[in-house]
């Protein structure tokens, strides 16, 4: 039942501020203009709805004969503009004010945490997704990420296909969701990567993934790429490739036993759980240079990561200074992303 408020253009502000005024403008549909007619779109006023006879009686009621009621041929739909717009009737009331306030669009494709109590109700989110982003194909479910390749725990819930390019801060990032990881969190530290490196420098990333740090510093430097999953080497290949970066060596393997020794004057340490590689990242500095440690501390024990890059740079019989400690992103409740960035000398 697609009931309207049919009325000259000249009326048509009364007729809308009446709709508003008795709570039946109905949004989900738009104010189409006919001719020198506009038809502004109504609902019941409550008590009555389902019954379509009731419902016209009551508004012929209420409107009291001064605006004709029509049933619209062809009603234009509003399109939803937030997602709890979009799920409106489709959930029960008790989820619908906890719905999720933010999702990650990747390229082409939706990131969304659903908490487990809407899992009864995980495809009709990505249906309202994709409805909110028509510009998007497939909604997955975020479930978080797996052990030290960190893989994505991810289920498909609307559309399909993984597969997406997503550009950010000049650089395109080509990558399936469904089997590697991409912090959108991370952005200002890709960006930031991307700016401190110098011209000309030689870098080694012992994580390097689909090319996060690698693509950005590429711009600048030479740089040892190193990736042990092969599903992220194969999109580390395709994104030197699809932003033209001759200057990267990529190696497929562990950054435990493959880094090289003594070419680095900067070493990206971009995994959030790699302390124990950080005797492997001193010797890989051809001398004095830069040491770029993440790690996710809780933030009881905060001092952590640089505790643990002084203990190691000593231990290889070099000194550090550190020149700064920098908060990448909230990693989950009472635990922080950090970077340390530190000269070895
Ligand atoms: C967490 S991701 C990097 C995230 C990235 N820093 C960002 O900005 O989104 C870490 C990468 O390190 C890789 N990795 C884990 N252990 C490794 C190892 N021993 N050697 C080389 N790569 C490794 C994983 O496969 C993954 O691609």
């Amino acid at each position: 039942m697609n009931l309207a408020i049919r009325v000259e253009k000249s009326r048509a502000e009364e007729a809308i501020a009446l709709a508003e005024k008795l709570g039946i403008r109905d949004r989900r549909r738009r104010i189409v203009s006919r001719g020198d007619y506009v038809e502004i779109p109504v609902t019941g006023t409550g008590a009555e709805a389902g019954n379509v006879t009731e419902v016209i009686k009551d508004l012929r009621r209420v409107l009291e004969d001064e605006f004709e009621l029509v049933e619209q041929e062809s009603p234009v739909y509003a399109r939803p503009r937030t997602l709890e717009e979009a799920l409106a009737g489709k959930l029960p009331g008790s989820l619908m004010k906890k719905i999720p306030k933010t999702y990650k669009v990747l390229g082409d494709v939706i990131l969304v945490k659903i908490p487990d109590e809407f899992s009864d109700y995980a495809e009709v989110i990505g249906k309202a997704l994709l409805e909110l982003n028509p510009h998007c194909r497939s909604v997955w479910w975020d479930r978080g990420k797996r052990g030290m390749l960190r893989k994505p725990d991810v289920v498909l819930i609307a559309g399909e296909g993984g597969e997406t390019t997503h550009r950010e801060g000049g650089c395109v990032y080509k990558f399936d969701v469904s089997k590697v990881m991409f912090s959108p969190g991370n952005q200002a530290e890709r960006i930031r990567m991307g700016r401190i490196v110098r011209r000309g420098e030689v870098v080694v990333d012992m994580f390097a993934g689909i090319g996060y740090f690698t693509i950005p510093m590429a711009k600048k430097a030479k740089v040892y790429a190193i990736e042990i999953n092969p599903d992220s080497y194969h999109y580390l290949l395709e994104n030197i490739r699809l932003n033209d970066v001759e200057s990267v060596i990529p190696i497929l393997g562990d950054s435990m036993y493959v880094t090289p020794e003594g070419v680095a004057d900067r070493v990206v340490m971009g995994h959030v759980s790699c302390h124990e590689f950080l005797p492997v990242a001193v010797r890989a500095l051809k001398g004095k240079g830069w040491l770029h440690y993440h790690e996710s501390v809780p933030e009881q024990i905060i001092e952590r990561p640089v505790r643990r890059v002084i203990s190691a740079v000593r231990a290889e019989g070099r000194d550090v200074r550190i020149e700064g400690v920098r908060k990448v992103k909230n990693y989950s409740p009472g635990v922080v992303h950090v970077v340390v960035d530190a000269y070895v000398f």
